[in-house]
């Protein structure tokens, strides 16, 4: 722990949340929804890992994207969360592959992992927790190899929902601290190159029937000017 770190309220707000996590309001009931999957299939696309590879995850919560990653790609994976109460749920998430499966409570803003030890390092919705996100960043291009991808795919405060969350939950405030100029700063500082962020999603997860209108009309909004600033989340890839 830093002193800059905010971990020790986190790890508090997750105790609460972990029970009900997978299954609260935001997600529409279901946190592995339509959603869940557009932001995995393009994390996993930015992260080249289709021929595998040693991939962490830098809040890994209940563990639905490091699910899909181990049942999809052929990756050996590390997950780090600061909330052992959230990790337990993704052990059980990923039993399935648990040989390829490592899981430990750690603070992203400073990982016990020596410079250079994964192929690519990713993580969702876990910036905007920390104190300090631009170390966050730093942290996951640092334990990255030279020419490994990185990728954090992360919710925007300007989307409604967000807004509100943000605004009345005090361990989420932090992401008023991102938007998409700030991210790509900060990638590039890390020692991150050719970085560039996306704006990802725009519709709800439901009704399911519905999915490929949204997808076309994320496709769509995605470069829309003014209006695409207001995507549900904002992704921002480099190469170490
Ligand atoms: C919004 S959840 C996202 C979980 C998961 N990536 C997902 O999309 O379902 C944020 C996660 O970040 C973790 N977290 C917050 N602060 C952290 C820190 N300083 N170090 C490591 N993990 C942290 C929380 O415990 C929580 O599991």
């Amino acid at each position: 722990v830093t002193d800059r770190s905010n971990v020790r309220e986190q790890i508090d707000h997750y105790a609460r949340q972990a029970a009900g996590y997978d299954r609260s309001i935001w997600t529409l009931g279901r946190r592995d929804n339509r959603n869940h999957l557009v932001k995995i299939t393009k994390l996993a696309r930015a992260l080249r890992v289709e021929q595998g590879g040693h991939v962490l995850e830098v809040g890994t919560g209940t563990g639905v994207h490091g699910a899909w990653i181990v049942e999809n790609c052929p990756v050996e994976y590390t997950g780090v969360d600061a909330s052992v109460e959230m990790l337990k749920i993704a052990r059980d998430r990923m039993e399935a592959n648990a040989a390829r499966v490592r899981l430990a409570v750690v603070d992203a803003h400073g990982m016990p992992f020596a410079d250079g030890s994964f192929d690519a390092t990713f993580c969702s919705g876990t910036l905007h927790h920390l104190n300090d996100p631009a170390r966050g960043i730093a942290e996951m291009a640092r334990v990255t190899k030279p020419g490994g991808r990185v990728a954090a795919m992360e919710p925007n405060w300007k989307f409604p929902s967000t807004l509100l969350i943000a605004t009345f939950t005090p361990a989420e405030r932090n992401a008023f601290k991102l938007n998409a100029r700030r991210l790509a700063e900060w990638a590039r500082a890390a020692g991150l190159r050719d970085v560039a962020v996306e704006r990802v999603l725009f519709t709800p997860p439901k009704p399911e029937k519905w999915g490929a209108r949204f997808d076309r009309i994320d496709a769509r909004l995605a470069n829309m000017p003014v209006l695409k600033r207001a995507s549900i989340m904002l992704l921002v890839t480099g190469t170490k």
